[in-house]
C-alpha cells in the first residue's frame, strides 16, 4: 500500500502533516507522539526578526472551534536556528518552515536564509494572516501582491514553495493560479477565517486583539469548498486543512482535491490526532482495496 506523496521535489512518507502554529516547533510535542511517523512537521510562522505577539487573551473557545490572535509571536530566523533547528534537523521527517514578512523583500530574505541553512524540507509562505496590522493580509488578498511575493521567493530559493492561501477572498481560483504561475510548487488551503466573539457579561471582546482567526471543525465545510475550487484551477498539489479531527475528515479533503492534509486545532485537544488520521487512512484504503493514496485525490463524483 502506498501512502507516500510528492510536494514539488519533496517526498512525504504519508500525506498527513501538522498545521503551522498549532504544533510549536515540534519539540513541544515530542513527548506526546512519535514525530517521525508524520508526513512532515510544519513550524510556527517565522519572520526575519523576533516578534512578541499580541496582548492576552490570545485565544478563545467558540462553538466547534477556536479564535486566536497570537500576533505571529516568534524567535526570528536567528533565534529559530539557534533554539529549534538542532532538534528539528535530527528528525527523520522533513521540516516545513512557515515564513512571513511585512515586505516582499523580507519574504525573499527569509527564504534565502533558510535555503542557506541546508536541510529544510520546504518553505510555506503565510500570505494570509488576518491577525496583525503590519502586513500579511494584503499579500493574500491582492492577486498582484501575491504574485510578487511568490515570484520573489521563487528567485530566492530552490526549496519547494508552498503558498498558503487566504480564505478571505470572494473567488480563490485567481489566487491559486497566480501562485502557481509565479512558481509555487504547492498550495496550502486554508488559513483561519477573520472572526470575533464577545463576552456578554463584561461586554468585552474575548480576544485582546478584538478580532482573530477562526479555526477548527466549524470551518471544515468552507475549507473543503475552497480546496475543491482551488484544485479545479491549478495542476500543482494542494495541502488541505481546516477542522480535520479524524481520517474521515482528511479523506473528505483529499476527495475534494487535496494531495496531502494538515491537522491544526485538533492538536491542542488530542495531540495523537495526526497519527490517528494516518492509521484511519490506512484502514480506509485496506477495506476498499485502494493501493495508492493518490487515487483518493480529486475522486469526488460531481454530476455535471
Ligand atoms: C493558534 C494558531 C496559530 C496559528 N499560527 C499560524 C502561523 O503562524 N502561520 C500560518 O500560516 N498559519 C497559522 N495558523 C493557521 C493553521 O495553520 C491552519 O491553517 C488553521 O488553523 C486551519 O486548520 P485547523 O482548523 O485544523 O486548525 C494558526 C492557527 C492557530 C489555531
Amino acid at each position: 500500500m502506498n501512502l507516500s506523496v510528492q510536494i514539488g521535489t519533496l517526498r512525504l512518507q504519508n500525506p498527513v502533516m501538522v498545521a503551522s502554529g498549532t504544533f510549536g516547533y515540534g519539540v513541544e510535542y515530542a513527548q506526546l507522539l512519535d514525530l517521525n511517523q508524520l508526513g512532515a512537521v510544519v513550524v510556527k510562522g517565522i519572520r526575519l526578526h523576533p516578534v512578541r505577539g499580541n496582548l492576552t487573551p490570545r485565544t478563545a473557545e467558540v462553538t466547534s472551534g477556536m479564535l486566536n490572535a497570537i500576533g505571529l509571536q516568534g524567535p526570528g530566523v536567528d533565534g529559530f536556528i539557534k533554539k529549534y533547528w538542532p532538534f528539528l534537523k535530527k528528525l527523520k521527517v522533513p521540516t516545513i518552515i512557515n515564513i512571513w514578512g511585512t515586505t516582499v523583500d523580507e519574504y525573499a530574505e527569509v527564504a534565502k536564509r533558510f535555503e542557506a541553512l541546508g536541510g529544510v524540507g520546504a518553505l510555506e509562505l503565510n500570505v494570509s494572516c488576518p491577525n496583525i496590522k503590519e502586513g500579511g493580509a494584503q499579500f493574500g488578498t491582492d492577486v498582484k501582491l501575491l504574485r510578487q511575493v511568490v515570484a520573489a521567493c521563487r528567485r530566492a530559493t530552490q526549496l519547494p514553495i508552498i503558498t498558503k492561501l487566504s480564505p478571505n477572498v470572494v473567488n480563490i481560483a485567481p489566487f491559486a493560479k497566480a501562485a502557481e504561475d509565479a512558481g509555487s510548487d504547492a498550495l496550502a488551503v486554508t488559513n483561519s477565517y477573520p472572526a470575533m466573539a464577545i463576552d456578554i457579561e463584561t461586554r468585552k471582546p474575548k480576544l485582546a486583539n478584538i478580532t482573530g482567526g477562526l479555526t477548527g471543525p466549524c470551518i471544515k465545510p468552507i475549507a473543503i469548498k475552497l480546496v475543491w475550487e482551488a484544485a479545479k484551477a491549478v495542476k500543482i498539489p494542494i495541502i488541505g486543512m481546516g477542522g480535520i479531527q479524524n481520517a474521515a475528515d482528511a479523506i473528505e479533503f483529499m476527495m475534494a482535491g487535496a494531495t496531502a492534509v494538515a491537522v491544526g486545532t485538533a492538536n491542542f485537544y488530542e495531540p495523537q490526532t495526526p497519527l490517528q488520521v494516518i492509521a484511519g487512512l490506512r484502514e480506509f484504503m485496506r477495506q476498499r482495496g485502494i493501493k495508492d493514496v493518490r487515487e483518493i485525490t480529486g475522486s469526488v463524483q460531481v454530476a455535471r
